[in-house]
């Protein structure tokens, strides 16, 4: 089983051996893409029984990406770790991710406790950012879970990292990422100044999310929604 291996991937001394090892890469990313499926899968299903018996959807989008292969190379030699299968699948909580964006604030909840009570799921670690924002504004509930996926060489329990929003704290996060992925951000002059400003977006967005929750509450005392 290719998560049995812990012999560095990275050694190029040898064709053969460098052509074999990017096979069992490939194969390991396709597990985790295998698992990003079962759990989009179980999201959608969730989302079309809530639509039918609510008539509305509390999930707007899903979005699903691997780790690209330079950035699990990175982490693992961030963590200090070689580049060995066994190190990805023990090491890394988040070559399979998916981000789900809710309607509103209490959407995300209510997904994320129905996937949790799901037996076959388990869930790791749970970082709630909601109630504790980050320090810069960042908001979002996160979820590291673990799901069985049934190849034909058996089951394997494989490690999903699930960032659930709303829409409003998607459009900050993402906006967010941008600029601050630009190199050197943190040299520029006035800095500072922009870091405070998208702490004011970020304070607008949760008043904005807070707003829309009241109204539905309200909305909520004479329809089901
Ligand atoms: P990573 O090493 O980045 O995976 O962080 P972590 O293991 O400490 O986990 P954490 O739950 O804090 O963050 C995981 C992911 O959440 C990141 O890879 C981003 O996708 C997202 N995230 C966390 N903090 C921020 C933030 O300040 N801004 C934005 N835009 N995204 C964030
Ligand atoms: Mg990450």
């Amino acid at each position: 089983m290719a998560t049995k291996d812990t012999k560095p991937w990275l050694d190029t001394s040898d064709p053969q051996k460098f052509i074999n090892n990017t096979a069992k890469f490939n194969d390991l990313m396709m597990m985790y893409r295998c698992a990003i499926r079962e759990v989009r899968t179980k999201l959608e299903v969730l989302d079309d029984e809530f639509s039918v018996e609510n008539q509305r959807n509390p999930i707007s989008f899903i979005k699903t990406r691997i780790k690209k292969p330079e950035s699990i190379y990175r982490k693992l030699q961030k963590l200090g770790c070689e580049f060995t299968p066994d190190n990805i699948v023990t090491q890394l909580h988040d070559v399979a991710g998916i981000r789900v964006v809710c309607a509103f604030v209490d959407d995300i909840y209510t997904i994320a406790d129905l996937l949790a009570s799901q037996d076959d799921i388990t869930v790791l670690q749970v970082k709630d950012y909601i109630k504790n924002p980050k320090p810069n504004g960042y908001r979002s509930y996160h979820m590291i879970i673990e799901i069985p996926v049934f190849f034909s060489r058996g089951k394997t329990p494989m490690k999903v990292e699930i960032q659930i929003r709303t829409n409003g704290m998607d459009f900050w996060a993402t906006l967010e990422h941008q600029l601050r992925y630009k190199k050197g951000i943190e040299q520029m002059d006035g800095y500072e100044e922009v870091s405070k400003e998208l702490m004011e977006c970020a304070v607008a967005v949760i008043n904005m999310d807070n707003e829309m929750q009241n109204i539905k509450n309200k909305i909520g005392k004479f329809h089901d929604i």
